[in-house]
């Protein structure tokens, strides 16, 4: 038993440490999927977004986890847990202006680039690990993490963390792939691409909706949502074999080569395609909660 812990944990270090060099060397391909260099999938809404157009699909992704937080107009201090190049905050501070936005991710790239994106507004990204932070305890109004805790394993110290450092009645939303049933219950089909998915894009792990229902439960959130949008979210989804050729055939044509980072990140846009395609297994859920 003792074994089999010391060696998720070195798994863990030796996830996180890919997870950065991925990051520090990819970040600036995903200018390639987003124009606001949103690292998410996006949200689709008939007549209201346009499903050829990524980049609203993308943002509206944004809009709807603001609009879970419940934001009043009164000063609001939001931190988004693991942040990437800032696409939420950014949105986030164009919709309210009594936001005040702190973003945490260990990649230096995103740090450095996320923040001269962010300069003149209200934000400002740190290096800092989720599952561990510097700020104070009560001191957020607001809490988000688009699929960031996933590269944690979806595992409860993050949730831990998030509750912490929350205000009594602050909310937390989660915007991210669970899965629907135990990883040992996987067809041998979603199995492969699952373990694909984990190792192209630096995952530990998905936990199961349930058991982060049941993690926020026994830390004392109150008011807990989990909606399954896996529908709204597959016309951003079906966006990934284009972009993927789009993304080399721009390389091929400006004679560039291919990183290995950046083809190790096309290949894990492939396997959450198809991991996307095994619906019984897998899901995408925005789930919300109350300190
Ligand atoms: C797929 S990107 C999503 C970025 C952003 N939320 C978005 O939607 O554009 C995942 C992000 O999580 C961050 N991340 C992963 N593990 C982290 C950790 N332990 N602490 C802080 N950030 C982390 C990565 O650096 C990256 O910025």
């Amino acid at each position: 038993m003792k074994t089999q812990t010391l060696d998720y944990q070195n798994y863990s270090e030796q996830n996180k440490i890919e997870m950065i060099d991925f990051y520090n060397e990819a970040s600036e391909d995903y200018e390639f999927w987003s124009n606001d260099f949103n690292m998410h999938f996006g949200y689709f809404i008939p007549f209201k977004t346009n499903p050829f157009k990524r980049d609203s699909m993308l943002n509206q992704m944004n809009a709807q986890v603001i609009k879970c937080l419940n934001i009043k107009d009164t000063k609001n201090r939001l931190v988004d847990l693991g942040c990437g190049m800032g696409g939420t905050m950014r949105y986030a501070l164009k919709q309210f202006k009594n936001i005040i936005a702190y973003g945490v991710t260990l990649s230096d790239f995103q740090v450095q680039q996320g923040n001269n994106l962010l300069k003149g507004k209200n934000g400002i990204i740190l290096k800092e690990n989720y599952n561990n932070t510097s700020f104070k305890s009560n001191s957020f109004d607001s809490a988000v993490a688009v699929e960031s805790f996933c590269h944690s394993g979806h595992g409860e110290n993050s949730l831990k963390e998030a509750h912490r450092i929350l205000k009594p009645a602050g909310r937390l939303v989660i915007a991210d792939a669970f899965l629907k049933k135990d990883a040992t219950e996987l067809c041998k089909g979603a199995h492969y691409s699952y373990k694909s998915l984990c190792d192209h894009w630096s995952l530990e792990k998905l936990e199961t909706h349930s058991f982060i229902k049941e993690k926020l439960e026994t830390l004392g959130f109150k008011n807990i949502k989990v909606e399954d949008v896996s529908f709204r979210v597959a016309p951003s989804v079906l966006h990934v074999p284009f972009a993927i050729a789009g993304f080399i055939l721009k390389k091929l044509l400006s004679f560039k080569s291919i990183k290995r980072e950046s083809l190790h990140n096309l290949k894990g846009s492939f396997y959450a395609l198809i991991t996307g395609l095994h619906m019984k297994s897998f899901g995408y859920y925005i789930i919300s909660a109350t300190k």
